[in-house]
């Protein structure tokens, strides 16, 4: 039997993306029931987190917990990973152990050595290139408010980093149109860009990206593990904050995402976020049912 993985959206057929999100929101409603639905009882999840996080590791600990599991969390600092055991070694192990891993780390390449080491499904919680699982809970969060995002306008204004490559995955999953500013230097990954052409533009004006979008998304200037680029990159991006004035270039139903940690008066202004257009506190729910569904499919679909 193949094992399925989920290190980036391309994983997954679009129609496979639409019933996640699809089976997202009616886990969503059966929780809001408080009804118990326990698929996963006995089964077990191993979390490797090499970054911090609140939400990735909340949210996918909550739903191990829900869905009847349980969840295991391994950092670097108390295990042999961080001792310099081979990634490929721990892969071995920990897949006779449990029943599916997420892993939060750097290099992308990592989670690939992972996951062809692997004998039970590999979850990308978050690599440099790549954060697919906020992507699903964006999307969700875009549908329950909006309906489809199928030929919308997203506008990214921030970083080409890894939520911007997942978002140009997801321009080309789910059929959407992506602009994205950011500063000359900061661009996304040629070559994610090229495999989604007809799907992506990159202006240097964040007014320009902003015209029109049906959804505006930020993300913070320096990602986990580019604290020395700090002061660089202020000076970089200043001129990129999602302030009002771009908000209002937007259409007026749009909305305003932000995968969170959220910096105000630097990516995005407290007005912004903390105002009407913003959701991204149900964005953040979402995390919690997007990845319920994401487990459901990947431990109990028919091989
Ligand atoms: N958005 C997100 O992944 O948040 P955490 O870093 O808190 O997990
Ligand atoms: N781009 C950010 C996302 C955090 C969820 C980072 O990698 O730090």
């Amino acid at each position: 039997m193949s094992v399925r993985h989920f290190l980036t959206l391309r994983d997954c057929s679009p129609r496979e993306l639409e019933q996640l999100i699809a089976r997202a929101m009616e886990l969503k409603a059966m929780h809001y029931r408080r009804e118990l639905y326990q698929p996963l009882q006995g089964r077990l999840m191993g979390m490797v987190f090499e970054k911090s996080s609140t939400r990735t590791r909340v949210s996918f600990e909550a739903a191990m917990a829900q869905f009847g599991g349980h969840a295991i969390f391994l950092s670097p600092r108390d295990t042999q990973l961080g001792r310099g055991e081979p990634i490929e070694d721990t892969a071995r192990v920990l897949s006779r152990m449990v029943d599916v891993i997420m892993i939060r780390t750097y290099e992308h390449e990592k989670i690939e050595r992972f996951a062809a080491n692997s004998r039970v499904p590999v979850i990308n919680a978050l690599t440099d290139m790549y954060h697919p699982c906020q992507l699903l809970a964006d999307i969700m969060t875009y549908v329950e408010l909006r309906g489809s995002i199928r030929g919308r306008k997203v506008a990214w204004i921030s970083d080409g980093n890894n939520m911007c490559h997942s978002y140009i995955n997801a321009a080309v999953q789910f059929d959407f149109q992506l602009s994205i500013a950011c500063p000359a230097g900061y661009d996304p990954s040629p070559a994610v860009v090229r495999a989604a052409a007809d799907h992506v533009e990159i202006v240097r004006d964040p007014a320009l990206a902003a015209a029109n979008a049906d959804l505006v998304v930020t993300d913070v200037w320096a990602s986990m593990g580019q604290e020395d680029e700090q002061t660089a990159r202020h000076q970089a991006f200043a001129s990129f904050q999602v302030d009002a004035a771009i908000m209002a270039r937007a259409r007026p139903e749009a909305l305003f995402m932000h995968c969170l940690p959220a910096h105000r008066g630097e990516e995005v202004s407290a007005e912004v976020i903390d105002g009407p257009a913003s959701v991204v506190w149900q964005e953040a729910e979402n995390r919690l049912h997007a990845q319920k569904a994401l487990l459901e499919f990947l431990l109990t679909s028919p091989a």
